[in-house]
């Protein structure tokens, strides 16, 4: 399903800890609909929700949480739109999310009226500080009252309207800060009140709806999960980390190891405070160690171009895979070392480069902007670029006295070079004096 040119599959023959790798790509859910728009100073409006939709579709997802229907118009008109419009393709199955109340269960069922698949997201929060704090209420009334008694509405919901092919998914919601064997509780109790099966298994969807703690501590807590649970043949286990502590990604990919078969994120990480899991992020570790993610980031700058016009938020120039610095090196010993690469490298070898993980080009991205020279480079960079912009190879003795005349004219201007600036001085110094 991918593009990408250096794509090497990895044999489980050549690994040397086959138990503690990804060797697989989970089951994807996109949330940039729902929870990364829910965290947007602007939420998306209809025109920017559709081009975000479409997109989502062209990378490969195939599970995508479109809104939260419940919440506003806006959101309730897009799920129409979609289904009215007959905009879902038929591999393709739309969530939407509400929370464990009748009156939002029903509207967010109304919402979905028509829809030929769906997957209903019923959630409520089981952690002490929320019991304590906003319900007031015990373990077992947040079990009964909440989750159970909601459960049982979504699915006689479900069976009132047998022409949708229903699917749904719970979420505890702050997983990570709650006890265990509460979680396990309220895991079976709903997988019960479902009427879940090994044929129509249940979502339970695992977040760290704040990051309490350390990455190893939450994917701990989905393994107890996975091997506890009184029925895992009925469950998919999904997970939904967030990125408090910045150790996201970190916490998806061992909670992933840890058991988990799905997982729930944003492009670029996009979402509430420090964001969601990134999902572009664990894709492309996963495509750099050879396994194939099954989404299509190969022209990942048009991907952050929709990203950025939809969220109406710039990606960081440092974000890994896709920032505009990523690509480059500054270093003069890098350079110089990728320089010397690029020379050995036959068009078909397998891509292996000093300081770059991944072959720009499977991204959609350029040689050209690989190297950039600033006051930190040497002349291995000032000599690519001559050589690439002007066809100009300059014998060693005559690269190490440029690269003096340029570095000085850095030190001067304390800024970076481009390769026209480097042309002009190399004309200047040689041509016409
Ligand atoms: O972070 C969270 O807990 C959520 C739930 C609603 C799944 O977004
Ligand atoms: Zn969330």
């Amino acid at each position: 399903s991918t593009k990408y040119r250096s794509f090497k599959p990895v044999h489980l023959r050549d690994r040397q800890w086959p138990d503690t790798v990804l060797t697989r790509a989970p089951i994807w859910l996109s949330t940039d609909l729902r929870d990364g728009n829910q965290a947007l100073i602007e939420p998306m409006n209809v025109e920017r929700k559709l081009r975000m939709f479409r997109e989502l579709i062209r990378i490969g997802f195939k599970e995508i949480e479109v809104g939260f229907p419940s919440a506003s118009q806006t959101e309730f008109d897009f799920v129409r739109q979609l289904i009215e419009k007959n905009m879902i393709p038929d591999d393709v199955t739309i969530q939407v999310l509400t929370p464990a109340r009748e009156e939002l269960i029903r509207r967010s069922f109304e919402s979905l009226k028509g829809a030929k698949r769906a997957i209903v997201h019923v959630y409520n929060a089981v952690a002490p500080i929320m019991r304590r704090v906003v319900f007031n209420m015990s373990q077992d009334q947040v079990l009964n009252e909440l989750a159970v008694k909601h459960a049982r509405l979504a699915r006689q919901l479900a069976d009132e309207n047998p022409g949708t092919d229903w699917r749904f998914e719970y979420s505890p919601e702050m997983f990570s800060g709650t006890e265990l064997d509460f979680s396990k509780r309220v895991v079976d109790a709903v997988v019960e009140a479902f009427g879940a099966t090994r044929e129509k298994p249940l979502i339970i969807n695992l977040p760290s709806t704040v990051e309490h703690s350390t990455p190893n501590i939450f994917a701990d807590m989905v393994e107890w999960m996975h091997r506890n649970v009184a029925k895992r043949e009925a469950i998919i286990l999904s997970i939904h980390p967030h990125n408090d502590r910045g150790t996201g990604t970190a916490a998806g990919e061992f909670a992933l190891m840890a058991g988990a078969d799905r997982i729930e994120g944003t492009l670029f990480g996009n979402g509430e405070r420090t964001g969601n899991f990134d999902v572009v992020n664990l894709a492309l570790n996963l495509y750099s160690q050879g396994v194939d993610p099954q989404l299509d980031f190969s022209d990942i700058d048009a991907i952050r171009q929709v990203v950025e016009y939809c969220n109406q938020l710039p990606v960081h120039p440092r974000h890994p895979y896709v920032g505009d610095l990523v690509y480059t090196s500054f270093s003069g010993s890098h350079q110089d070392a990728i320089k010397k690469a690029f020379a050995a490298r036959k068009e078909d070898d397998i891509w292996e480069m000093p300081y770059l993980p991944l072959d720009p080009k499977d991204l959609g991205r350029s040689y050209e902007a690989v190297i950039r020279v600033n006051s930190q480079s040497g002349k291995g960079g000032i000599s690519y670029l001559l050589e690439h912009e002007y066809g100009l190879s300059l014998p060693r003795r005559l690269q190490i006295e440029f690269s003096q005349v340029v570095q000085e004219a850095m030190d001067e201007s304390g800024r970076e070079m481009t390769a026209e600036d480097i042309g002009g001085i190399f004309t200047q110094q040689y041509f016409d004096a």
